[in-house]
Formats: structure tokens, C-alpha cells, sequence
């Protein structure tokens, strides 16, 4: 399953939903999990590995479970083979509606997340953004 997880207002806990979703899925150490971290800030990339990545596309295996890669560039999403191996992707991504319109159409996820917390400001723009989603994936 391919899961982004996406908002325009930042602080609201992408990465907090973003970090617990793949710990979960790897709690049973069956399926291989991919964390693609795409925002700059590199929090998920940094709360897997306790370390700063150096470069886009750093991978790091097996962390708890989980396989982490820093992708802040999206590059490519659109490749079906590139990460094929795994059975779930979690994709935390930074703000700008744009990069997420991006991330979602070359990744097709299967869901798409938005947390909200108590302030208007993140659910401002809501409807617009989730209207702009839905022509991307061509369901209106
Ligand atoms: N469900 C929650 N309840 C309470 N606090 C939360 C919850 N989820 C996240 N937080 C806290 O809110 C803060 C922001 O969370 P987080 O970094 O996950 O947000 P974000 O949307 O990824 O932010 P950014 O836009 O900077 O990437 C953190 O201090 C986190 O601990
Ligand atoms: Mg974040």
C-alpha cells in the first residue's frame, strides 16, 4: 500500500503520523517498509536514523524495521521498478501544495492523509486543495 501524507499548513504532524505508520506496519517484521521522506527538513530521515542525511536519495536499511530514504527532490516517483521491493511506502511531504500535487501524481497513492490540528489555518484552503487533488487523480 502507498500512503502520502500531506498538508499545507505545517506543524499539524505529518511527520509525527508519518513516523508512527511505519513503525507500525514493521512491528511485524513480515513486510518490507520504505519511509520516503520528501520535505527539506529531513524530520522523518532524522527520527529513523538519528542522523542528518548528507545527500538527496540516502537511503538507510533496516532502521527498526523500516528502510528510510530522503527524497526532498521527489525524483523518481514515477519509476514503477524503483521501489517495487516494497510492499508499503510512506510518504511525508513538505507544505507547498505543489510538491504534493507532484508526489501524488507519480505515485498514485493508495491514501492520502491530511491531519488537521485545532487551528483554521489548516483547514483554510482545504477545499480548494483537496478539489485540486481530485482533478489531479481525475476523480471529480
Ligand atoms: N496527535 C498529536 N497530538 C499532540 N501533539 C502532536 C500530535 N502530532 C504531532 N504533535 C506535535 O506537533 C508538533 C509538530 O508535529 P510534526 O513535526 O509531526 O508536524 P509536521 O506537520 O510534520 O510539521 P512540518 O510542517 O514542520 O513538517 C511536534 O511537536 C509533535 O510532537
Ligand atoms: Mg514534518
Amino acid at each position: 500500500m502507498k500512503i502520502v501524507i500531506a498538508q499545507h499548513k505545517g506543524g499539524v504532524g505529518k511527520t509525527t503520523l508519518a513516523v508512527h505508520i511505519a513503525g507500525v506496519l514493521a512491528d511485524n517484521g513480515l513486510d518490507k517498509i520504505l519511509l520516503m521522506d520528501c520535505d527539506s527538513q529531513s524530520d522523518s530521515f532524522r527520527f529513523f536514523t538519528k542522523q542528518i542525511p548528507s545527500k538527496s536519495m540516502e537511503l538507510k536499511e533496516g532502521m527498526d524495521g523500516v528502510d528510510v530514504l530522503w527524497n526532498y527532490k521527489r525524483e523518481k516517483l514515477s519509476n514503477k521498478n524503483r521501489f517495487s521491493e516494497y510492499d508499503h511506502i510512506i510518504v511525508d511531504i513538505d507544505t507547498r501544495v505543489q510538491n504534493a500535487l507532484q508526489v501524488i501524481t507519480e505515485i498514485e497513492p493508495d491514501i492520502i492523509l491530511i491531519p488537521v490540528d485545532k487551528q483554521y489555518l489548516s483547514v483554510e484552503h482545504l477545499p480548494e486543495v483537496l478539489s485540486l487533488i481530485a482533478r489531479k487523480r481525475g476523480n471529480n
